[in-house]
């Protein structure tokens, strides 16, 4: 079976289908997350800290991203895998830009990338304008937009009527601009609900929201939020199971059964000694 398309994507949206994305990291989620359903796997940036032990996703490698993307494609047989383009992989000239893209999708079989833009970023919807153009299917991403977190100083939600928040104005327009040079959906992360109403109102292709409320196209959660394996899981993340909790009884046992000699037995045994 072939992967999801930017075509059945666009018309699952036409027919009024939410759509589903999550994240994963490694083979072996992208396995489970696929065998579930999802539409698309984003291999996000937020494997800096979920994934990789960093602080936040800005010091996460191009070599990581990539690794951690072919890793994603390897395992995944329907869902279409997107690659988060880590923090300055893009951006820095439009020859950098497009030839990371474009490593992306030959290196590690991803079969979109996404990339985070500021409001009324110039740059960033310059560059998928050129990256749709040449053959590589973009996914926007405005609201929060971590990899600026530096910039913005917190992760303020965005679309509010306040200093540290782009205006609603500026997200619908952003959202636009990047539909004009080619997105097939916006992600919209820590966005009020009025806000993404009217993004999701004002473009052609579907919102996919984080943190973005019930008036967008789909929902994307990161894995690690709704495993229950994060260090701090944000409040906009519903946990549906906690494996935090039940890898920690799983090592506690092995740790108890090899101490008391419960394990192995000789179940576990290659050409078991017959003891009297
Ligand atoms: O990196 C990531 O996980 C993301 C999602 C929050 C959309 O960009």
């Amino acid at each position: 079976m072939s992967r999801t398309s930017i075509q059945d994507i666009q018309s699952k949206y036409d027919d009024g289908v939410a759509l589903t994305m999550l994240t994963a990291y490694d083979a072996p989620i992208a396995r489970r997350v696929d065998d579930g359903g999802v539409d698309m796997i984003l291999v996000g940036d937020s494997a800096g800290h979920n994934h990789h032990g960093y602080e936040d996703t800005i010091p996460l490698t191009l070599e990581e991203a990539l690794s951690n993307t072919a890793a994603v494609d390897r395992a995944a047989d329907e869902a279409m895998v997107v690659a988060d383009m880590p923090f300055l992989s893009y951006g820095t000239s439009m020859a950098e830009s497009v030839e990371n893209a474009g490593r992306f999708m030959k290196e590690a079989g991803a079969d979109a990338v996404k990339l985070e833009t500021a409001p009324y970023g110039e740059t960033t919807i310059d560059i998928v304008d050129r990256l749709t153009e040449l053959g590589v299917p973009v996914l926007g991403h405005v609201g929060l937009t971590p990899q600026r977190m530096n910039q913005i100083g917190g992760a303020f939600i965005q679309g509010r009527d306040h200093d540290a928040s782009a205006a609603a104005d500026a997200l619908v327009d952003t959202a636009e601009q990047l539909v004009e040079a080619g997105a097939f959906a916006v992600v919209l992360e820590a966005v009020s609900e009025e806000a993404a109403r009217r993004v999701t109102e004002a473009i052609p292709v579907p919102t996919i929201g984080i943190g973005a409320g019930r008036h967008v196209d789909g929902q994307v959660l990161v894995i690690t939020d709704m495993l229950g394996l994060s260090e701090h899981s944000p409040s906009l993340a519903r946990q549906y199971v906690d494996l935090d909790d039940a890898i920690s009884s799983a090592v506690e046992q092995f740790v108890t059964e090899v101490e008391t000699g419960e394990f192995p037995t000789r179940e576990h045994t290659y050409d078991p000694i017959d003891e009297e």
